[in-house]
């Protein structure tokens, strides 16, 4: 997918394209008015399989012929069968004709939802003269088991393969598999693997809530003999490695529900009457990884008829007893397969591939050869001068797939149950010569869809952004990770909250931090403290506050980017519980605990003053969550409780004489800065010390760690210096992002520093990818506005900076396809701003310095001239004057301004 973004970028630049064929001109081949409605979603997934929430929500986007179009009101029709709906009724929800705008977020009001039924769907709107657009194409959703007591199995386990035949009297028409497991699980029926996942199901707090999938398995079964099986190995509920290991062996559930022709319902669950063997899979970890005897593999043990009679009977297991939800977050999948690059024999016997690219996954093997010969892949990012892979940075991870083979001709090898960060394998062992083609790189991450695309016309930007996405990508695995190689890959969740917003631009992580909100809930106790990671593997309890802070502000920003209130209100007491165990430790409004501080900082800045300023945002979050639910005694409480931790704050870390905090770092003025901490008298003093820190004292570089970038570039955007943030992002001396991509990084480092001993040093760490988000936010200028959440109402605001001549960005937001573009040369600037249907953006267009006689066009029509605005062209209801900068209210629509002056 990442291999082919130049694809993505061109793919979106059709779409934007074809938005503005039909933002401009009225279509001549199609009615004017409403269009039909597309993407529809449900829970934010298309046509989700086994949904576990009883008022699911729906969102849909928006077509229109015309410019400053919105939605006056909607209907929404919901059906038991697909019949019902294609005759425009619907019998199990008609919401009527509601007049709202909400065209994401609405939440079914219906009948009461049934476990396991499919529920078919359609739309349609009106626009704000009244029209009704046609019903959008159905659209379908199907809820999983909503009770615990529906789960009839039992948990078994006893070993990694489980298999058991059932015979159905009748012609199978649907039938659905519903399955859990302590460990990781390939099902299997009558002889092929049920759906594309891999490495299923995501990674939870186990005692607390594991998460279960559903398959159709309709077309795998047929009348007579079926034949089920499941592998089941490695995972994290049995990962070992210096951390406490919840379950000592894997375990399944798992239940399936079958109807037959003529309507009989038959229901088959695991029980002590499967039987269990030893499989091929000898040994597997994620940090280890897999060793398979090919030997040893039981040709036809997952189709009828197989002879089991030396397996014996499953074991029943413990298995959990917290919640089965859901998963409801896009699955880990093999998302790309990569051609190694080149192939090196630095020593007899010892191949060395290649990929070009770090990433995390596994290599697929084609090999032939004698029976029992052995072939050893091991893992690596980087490589000795001699040509050797160089592992050290992987500490503790053994990250390697041994395979035996069978002996009978092609074999083709790939592990399951396990995954590696690497760019390059270290292939001994293999019969004969390899070559290129022994070898593929299966990119292995939870499979969410590409949002967002930014390039300029700058080449190192471009770069970093390659690296960032790459990083990001292969750092989701059901959970966002740190770092995809080494002895660790946990949840952290400073790493989290950091990156959120660019993988937010990037992704849509709608799905995926829904569940990690969850899975945070998860690890809180009734003293109101979460962990360092989660789920809580390494690290403390409680986490460090600026860690913490994941929990309110990946909520946040959800409630910002996709205009969900409901995880706000899922959420809130865990939050104000949280918030309240930090008050608890902070009796005179300091907060003061810190493990980590500003973490890789080249500068170190006190970690108290980390904590309390992160002590203050989480606060002041909680403030204006209160405020979104109408709790305003909360709203209040927390308001001032944040005026008291700010006043506790300048007491303690600042010096009013010198206006400098604590030891003057970089980061020990970006947070109070960017936080608004500091009086307001004092935010020019402690704003220069910062910039010539920055610019003088460093010859513009920064010196801070993943906490403090992550709040400096845009923090340099809100002070009025872009082009400094401009040249941060496009610097190549160290320490920078250019850096590491001259010094031929294809992921973000873990460190500023190149390093490759056995310190500290992932070289795919996406904790400083957080620039990410100034590319879209600054750059491009793509912002939403948190006052009307979920790009109801979009900033545009492009930063013109330096000798960059263009730059842009599309966001596929929750409302449709958000894009601004811009290219400059002397005395004209440009920029094209694509508004979805049933948005409203403020559109502020820059000018040179002491540029004068300024007009600006949009498409034909003059728009500013003389020094004022002039009204009448479509879809833009105002525009004014404001700080050098041209501000345009509009519409949904495609605007191309041209702004001319001297
Ligand atoms: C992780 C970091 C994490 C840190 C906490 C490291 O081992 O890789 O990214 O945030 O520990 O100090």
């Amino acid at each position: 997918m990442l291999r082919r973004n130049r694809d993505l970028v061109r793919l979106v630049w059709l779409v934007v394209l074809m938005a503005c064929v039909v933002g401009t001109t009225p279509l001549t081949w199609a009615a004017s008015g409403p269009l039909v409605p597309i993407d529809l979603r449900c829970e934010y997934l298309s046509n989700p399989l086994g949904i576990d929430v009883r008022q699911p929500r729906f969102a849909w986007v928006l077509q229109h012929t015309e410019r400053g179009e919105r939605q006056s009101a909607y209907q929404v029709l919901v059906a038991t069968q697909a019949e019902i709906l294609g005759q425009d009724r619907g019998d199990h929800w008609n919401s009527g004709k509601v007049t709202s705008d909400d065209s994401t977020q609405v939440v079914y009001a219906g009948r009461p939802l049934e476990s396991g039924r499919t529920y078919y769907w359609k739309i349609r709107y009106w626009d704000k003269e009244g029209n009704a657009s046609p019903y959008s194409k159905p659209a379908e959703f199907e809820m999983g088991l909503l009770n615990r007591s529906e789960w009839k199995g039992q948990w078994i386990g006893g070993n990694n393969l489980l298999r058991k035949e059932f015979t159905l009297p009748g012609k199978p028409v649907r039938a659905r598999a519903y399955i859990t497991a302590l460990g990781y699980f390939e099902l299997r029926a009558n002889g092929e693997k049920i759906g594309n996942n891999v490495l299923d199901p995501g990674w939870t707090t186990y005692e607390k809530r594991a998460l279960y999938v559903t398959h159709d398995i309709t077309t795998h079964l047929r009348q007579g003999i079926n034949a089920f099986g499941v592998m089941l190995g490695g995972g994290w509920a049995t990962q070992r490695g210096g951390f406490k290991t919840p379950y000592d062996a894997p375990a399944v559930l798992l239940q399936m529900e079958i109807e037959l022709e003529g309507g009989k319902q038959i229901s088959l669950a695991s029980d002590t009457t499967w039987k269990a063997a030893r499989g091929p899979i000898l040994s597997v970890s994620i940090f280890e990884g897999e060793v398979y005897e090919a030997r040893e593999e039981q040709p036809g043990w997952d189709v009828p008829g197989f002879d089991a009679a030396t397996w014996e009977l499953a074991q029943a297991m413990a298995g959990t007893s917290g919640v089965l939800s859901a998963q409801m977050m896009p699955p880990i999948r093999v998302v790309d397969t990569l051609v190694p690059t080149a192939i090196h024999n630095p020593r007899p016997g010892v191949y060395v591939y290649d990929f070009g690219q770090n990433f995390s996954g596994w290599a697929q093997l084609w090999v032939r050869g004698p029976r029992g010969a052995t072939v050893t892949m091991r893992y690596s990012e980087l490589l000795y001068p001699n040509g050797m892979i160089n592992r050290e940075n992987i500490r503790g991870a053994k990250a390697r797939d041994i395979y035996i083979l069978r002996g009978d001709g092609e074999e083709v090898y790939e592990p399951r149950f396990t995954y590696h960060g690497f760019r390059y394998l270290e292939v001994t062992g293999f019969p004969g010569t390899p070559s290129l083609d022994s070898i593929r790189g299966r990119v292995v991450h939870s499979a969410v869809r590409p949002t967002g695309s930014f390039v300029a016309s700058k080449p190192i930007l471009n770069q970093v952004q390659q690296i960032i996405r790459w990083g990001q990508a292969t750092n989701l695995h059901s959970v966002p990770t740190d770092c995809d190689q080494r002895d660790e890959r946990m949840g952290w969740m400073g790493d989290a909250h950091v990156t959120a917003e660019e993988a937010m631009l990037n992704f849509d992580m709608a799905g995926f931090y829904t569940n990690f909100m969850r899975d945070i809930a998860d690890v809180e106790d009734e003293a109101g403290t979460i962990t360092d990671t989660v789920p809580h593997r390494f690290g403390r309890r409680p986490a460090d506050p600026a860690w913490g802070t994941a929990y309110p502000l990946i909520v946040w920003f959800m409630y910002e980017q996709y205009g969900d209130r409901r995880i706000v209100e899922e959420h809130y007491d865990g939050l104000k519980q949280y918030v309240e165990f930090l008050r608890s430790k902070a009796p005179d409004h300091v907060l003061r605990f810190s493990y980590y501080g500003d973490w890789i900082a080249i500068d170190k800045t006190p970690g108290e003053l980390v904590s309390d300023a992160y002590f203050y945002l989480d606060v002041s979050l909680l403030a204006k969550m209160a405020k979104v639910l109408g709790k305003s005694a909360d709203e209040q409480t927390y308001s001032q409780l944040a005026a008291q931790i700010k006043d506790a704050f300048n007491r303690e870390f600042f010096d009013p004489k010198r206006d400098v905090y604590a030891n003057g770092t970089q980061t020990a003025h970006i947070l109070p800065l960017y936080f608004g901490l500091v009086p307001g008298d004092k935010r020019g003093a402690v704003w220069r010390h910062l910039s010539n820190d920055i610019v003088y004292a460093h010859d513009s570089h920064v010196t801070t760690g993943f906490i403090g970038v992550r709040y400096l570039m845009p923090l340099l955007t809100r002070m009025g210096t872009s082009d400094l943030a401009y040249d941060l992002a496009t610097q190549t001396t160290y320490p920078s992002w250019g850096y590491m991509v001259m010094r031929g990084a294809t992921t973000l480092w873990e460190l500023w520093q190149e390093r490759t001993g056995p310190s500290m040093n992932s070289h795919n760490h996406p904790m400083l990818g957080s620039v990410g988000a100034w590319f879209y936010q600054a750059l491009a200028g793509i912002n939403p506005d948190v006052e009307r959440p979920g790009y109801q109402h979009i900033r545009i605001e492009p930063q013109v900076v330096r000798d960059l001549a263009w730059a842009s960005g599309t966001v596929e937001t929750v409302r449709g396809i958000v894009s601004s573009s811009w290219s400059h040369e002397p005395g004209v600037i440009r920029l094209e701003v694509e508004v979805p249907v049933n948005a409203q953006a403020t559109i502020s267009i820059p000018q040179e310095d002491q540029m004068s006689d300024i007009t600006i066009r949009e498409g034909q029509r003059t728009v500013w001239e003389k020094g004022r605005y002039v009204p009448g062209a479509p879809g833009i209801t105002n525009g004014r004057g404001e700080r050098g900068r041209f501000v345009f209210e509009v519409g949904s629509g495609h605007y191309i301004f041209e702004l001319r002056g001297e």
